[in-house]
């Protein structure tokens, strides 16, 4: 295949398990054209097709075949297969139970089996950091090497990329042209501060009118009582005895320091996950205003922009739904600085016709 001096420098991207358009946002920021996104989960078509401006197949990624994908690039242009499997069956929860039954265990092939028949110039794939250690993405890699890819991947802490949050997610970038290297950490740390205290302040239960994301919480009379007593990047253990709850008081217990805390203002945020507008499920609760985060500082804190918009006007707001998208989402600000690479990668072959065999 003869990638032609005009098309060179063109990526587009089809994203599969796209969620609500994280990866997808970020790679589109980055200047990559999105093509599609895929992903069977009903919740994830508005966000996606009115943020992406790009076409959302709800379809489960086990019936998608090569062909299919490859009608959807233009001619020519330099196709990039994106992806972030579901992370469930390799996070530190699926610890201790036997993930070999889990159904999604399989979706990281179907990945590597859309690679097989696709040959797309360049892969991206995210996921959490423990993947590696399983044998579904010893198989993906060693399909990539195996069809002659080039390959980096390494798990990164997205703070060092300019997200306000302490996530580390597991990278892996590819390419047919030559040498790829993960691009390397910048300097600036964006703190809880930076990315959220310009925002309407709210009591628990509140929300604000301009904004239905912007909703906190109720919080029950003793969880009020216990945020009250909670100093920003403290616990538990700053509490009243009559505030503790039984697991707090016994030894195995005093582990959990990061439920029932609030974050700091100075610091990134720690993991956004499905459930950060819950004060009792991590260190979610606001720095100073008595309350968890509400869904707005979750997306933020996730590299959203401020307008992301996951539910249609005048929309019903589910919180665990909403909650689910973002949690799951790939930081978009991560997304971006990978699409920066791969642009930066294909303009170095830019200068002439790039020969791959296929
Ligand atoms: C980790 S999330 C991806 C997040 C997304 N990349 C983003 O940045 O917003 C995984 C997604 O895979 C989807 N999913 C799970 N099983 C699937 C399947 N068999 N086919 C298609 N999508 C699937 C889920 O609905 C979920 O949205």
């Amino acid at each position: 295949m003869t990638i032609k001096r005009g098309n060179a420098g063109k990526i587009e991207a089809i994203d599969l398990f796209c969620g609500a358009g994280g990866l997808s946002y970020g790679l589109r920021e980055s200047g990559v054209i999105v093509k599609a996104g895929i992903d069977l989960d009903p919740a994830c078509e508005y966000p996606y097709i009115k943020n992406i401006k790009a076409p959302f197949f709800k379809k489960n990624v086990e019936d998608v075949q090569g062909k299919e994908l490859a009608a959807l690039y233009s001619p020519g242009a330099i196709r990039l297969l994106a992806g972030c499997a579901p992370c469930q069956p390799f996070s530190t929860l699926a610890n201790g139970r036997d993930t070999t039954e889990d159904q999604k265990w399989g979706l990281l092939v179907e990945f590597a089996r859309l690679v097989k028949e696709l040959k797309p110039e360049l892969v991206t794939m995210e996921n959490v950091p423990r993947v590696a250690n399983h044998a579904p993405y010893e198989a993906f890699i060693g399909t990539l090497r195996t069809l002659g890819y080039h390959v980096d991947a390494q798990s990164v802490r997205c703070a060092d990329f300019g997200i306000p949050q302490e996530r580390r997610r597991f990278v892996l970038i590819a390419s047919r042209f030559g040498q790829i290297k993960l691009p390397k950490p910048g300097k600036s740390v964006r703190t809880v501060r930076d990315a959220i205290s310009h925002l309407k302040p709210l009591a628990a239960g509140e929300s604000d009118s301009s904004d239905p994301l912007h909703k906190a919480r109720s919080l029950t009379p003793i969880n009020l009582a216990r945020i009250k007593a909670s100093r920003p990047g403290g616990s538990w253990e700053d509490w009243p005895e009559d505030l503790r709850s039984p697991c707090h008081r016994i030894p195995s217990g005093s582990t959990f320091r990061s439920v029932y805390a609030r974050m700091s203002w100075d610091s990134p945020a720690p993991t956004i996950t499905t459930q950060s507008f819950n004060f009792g499920t991590g260190r979610f609760g606001h720095p100073e205003q008595d309350r968890a985060i509400t869904m707005r500082e979750a997306a933020i804190l996730q590299s959203f922009p401020p307008k992301y918009q996951f539910v249609k006007d005048g929309g019903k707001v589910h919180m665990s739904t909403i909650g689910r998208l973002i949690g799951n989402a790939v930081p978009p600000k991560l997304a971006e600085v990978i699409g920066l690479n791969f642009l930066q990668h294909i303009k170095e072959f830019k200068s002439g016709f790039v020969q791959i065999k296929n």
